[in-house]
């Protein structure tokens, strides 16, 4: 059996977190963060591929990159409310896509209550501050779990 791969993909601003807005997004920097993801896989068998940037054209890269691997966990930060791109290359590709949020968008500003992704993900996670990401990890391991019994 060939080990299963599930990537954690964060967009723009995320390198900061840790020091950006901590009364939003935590004090957890981004590598403790996926750390704490890689840990999760490995309790799953499961190979976690961690990546960040500030471009939306990397990010769009990525998910095709990843886009046949077991799942692809996406927290597009502001692209999330702006990019068709994003929306497209996910309808395109196989793998189930979990989007994640750290903060609740559904309570802030109306600009953000808008997700493109979410459309085209098969769940969101948001406002559960960085757990959220191991949420994922959990649910995604044990979609592909189901998929190997059936
Ligand atoms: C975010 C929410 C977005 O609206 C924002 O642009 C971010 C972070 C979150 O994780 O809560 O950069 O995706």
């Amino acid at each position: 059996m060939t080990t299963k791969k599930i990537a954690v993909l964060n967009g723009p601003n995320l390198n900061l977190l840790g020091k950006r807005e901590p009364d939003l997004y935590g004090t957890l920097t981004l590598a403790q963060i996926e750390d704490a993801c890689r840990t999760r896989g490995k309790l799953h068998g499961v190979e976690i591929h961690c990546r960040q940037t500030n471009n939306e054209g990397e990010l769009v890269s990525w998910i095709q990159e990843f886009g046949d691997s077991d799942g692809i966990i996406l927290n597009a930060a502001a692209y999330t409310h702006t990019s068709v791109a994003l929306r497209d290359v996910l309808k395109a590709i196989v793998a189930p896509c979990i989007e994640v949020h750290i903060s609740n968008i559904f309570a802030r500003e109306e600009f953000r209550q808008v997700s493109h992704v979410a459309p085209v993900a098969i769940g969101t996670i948001c406002g559960l501050g960085a757990k959220g990401y191991e949420l994922a990890i959990e649910a995604l391991a044990s979609l592909v779990s189901a998929d190997d019994r059936n």
